[in-house]
């Protein structure tokens, strides 16, 4: 068994999830490669001792995390921190010769993302992917297979999103990602838009252009220490991309919403291909349902399936029994660690989002502000 030493930069709430599914690791029978943990790094020292009641393996702990780059122990880094930190900490991580799994948006902004491609460029030996787990959900694991058969035959519509409704309640304080300065001009589209993105992207359908309507419904908030203040970041993003489809080279249309003020939802992840040949729906709030129709003509029905806990990456949990969230992030560092061990992933829908479906989100989303301020629709520019 292989295993990969990780530092983790950032021990909040994603930091969290990473450290515990290396401690669930015996989950996966069949992996060749895990991950250890022996460095963590964070500016808040609070977060230390979780970590380090839990994990005996952390030899070092810091708040400079160019400490930890400088840690030859390390051989990948784990970085779960706000979005104006990605473009310095993701660069020097790459030159510091480390694997990288970034979290979304992989760069505040298109700038800062460049910046980071070119680190990649220049790094070719460091393997870089970012984080972004709903795709390991059985049901659109299938989708995923359903893509590859081309059961859908000609693609009529997609639709994707990610849905939260905890910003609803006026009274909740402000923290960091509802701050432009550090969560960026996108809003809600970088807190959320890559989750959006991911199959589409995965699936190889090309955003042409976009017009989208963005929404900044609560204008200011409490800040936690009496005061009120401005509350500047998109809630709500909806965006309507005319879309290629390279195989038939026909284009359809994709509506993608990402929202923090979408009232009775809490964290719903939504996927929907319609086709002329198939048409399949999945939604997180129904986990382990999978909607399925097939047209042969004849009567048109919708067929639903129950999905238990068909995996990527094979689990020793029984196959009856439903997924949930520890489950995909567990699924989503398996895609990692296999494809860093092996050079390419499993499956084409079993692999993490690459750099390059970073930089295809940071056109579209950069396009979507200029098309909301323009009211205009907006090519999207093409890949390097
Ligand atoms: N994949 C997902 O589902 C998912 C979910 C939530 C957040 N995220 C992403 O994860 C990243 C972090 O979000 P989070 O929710 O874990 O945030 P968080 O606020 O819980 O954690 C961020 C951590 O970074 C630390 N930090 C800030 N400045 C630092 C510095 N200079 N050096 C070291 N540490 C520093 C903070 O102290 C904090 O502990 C973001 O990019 C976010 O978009 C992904």
């Amino acid at each position: 068994m292989r295993i990969v030493k990780f530092g983790i930069i950032g021990t909040g709430l994603m930091g969290k999830e990473f450290a515990s599914v290396s401690a669930r690791w015996c989950h996966l029978p069949e992996m060749n490669v895990r991950p250890e943990i022996v460095s963590i790094c964070d500016k808040n020292t609070e977060t230390f001792h979780w970590f380090q009641s839990n994990f005996k393996t952390i030899t070092q702990v810091t708040d400079d995390y160019k400490e930890l780059l400088s840690n030859p122990d390390v051989e990948a880094v784990y970085i779960a921190v706000p979005h104006h930190l990605h473009e310095e900490f993701y660069t020097a991580t790459i030159k510091a010769g480390k694997h990288l799994m970034g979290e979304k948006p992989f760069g505040i902004d298109k700038e800062s993302n460049k910046s980071i491609m070119l680190a990649i460029k220049e790094n070719p030996e460091t393997f870089v992917r970012c984080s972004s787990q709903f795709p390991f959900t059985s049901a659109v694991q299938r989708i995923g297979e359903m893509i590859e058969a081309d059961a859908f035959g000609e693609i009529i519509e997609v639709n994707s999103g990610f849905l939260h409704s905890s910003d609803l309640d006026q009274d909740k304080s402000i923290n960091w990602k509802r701050m432009i300065q550090y969560n960026g001009e996108y809003g809600c589209m970088g807190d959320l838009g890559i989750h959006a993105c991911h199959m589409v992207f995965k699936a190889g359908w090309v955003p042409l252009n976009v017009r989208a309507v963005l929404s900044n419904i609560i204008k200011q908030r409490p800040d936690g220490k009496g005061n009120i203040v401005p509350c500047e970041t998109w809630d709500n993003a909806m965006l309507l991309c005319e879309t290629r489809n390279p195989k038939s080279g026909q284009t359809f249309p994709w509506t993608f919403k990402t929202q923090r003020i979408a009232p009775g939802e809490k964290n719903t992840w939504y996927f929907e291909v319609l086709g002329t040949k198939s048409s399949a729906k999945f939604s997180t709030k129904q986990i382990n349902t999978l909607n399925v129709l097939e047209y042969k003509g004849g009567n048109q029905i919708w067929q639903i399936v129950d999905m238990g806990h068909e995996t990527a990456f094979k689990s020793i949990t029984g196959e009856i029994f439903e997924i949930g969230f520890s489950d995909l992030i567990l699924q989503m560092w398996a895609a990692f660690l296999y494809e860093l061990d092996n050079g390419n992933p499993e499956t084409r829908f079993s692999g993490c989002v690459t750099p390059e479906e970073t930089a295809l989100s940071h056109r579209l989303f950069t396009a979507a502000l200029e098309s909301y301020a323009s009211a205009e629709t907006i090519e999207l520019e093409t890949g390097q």
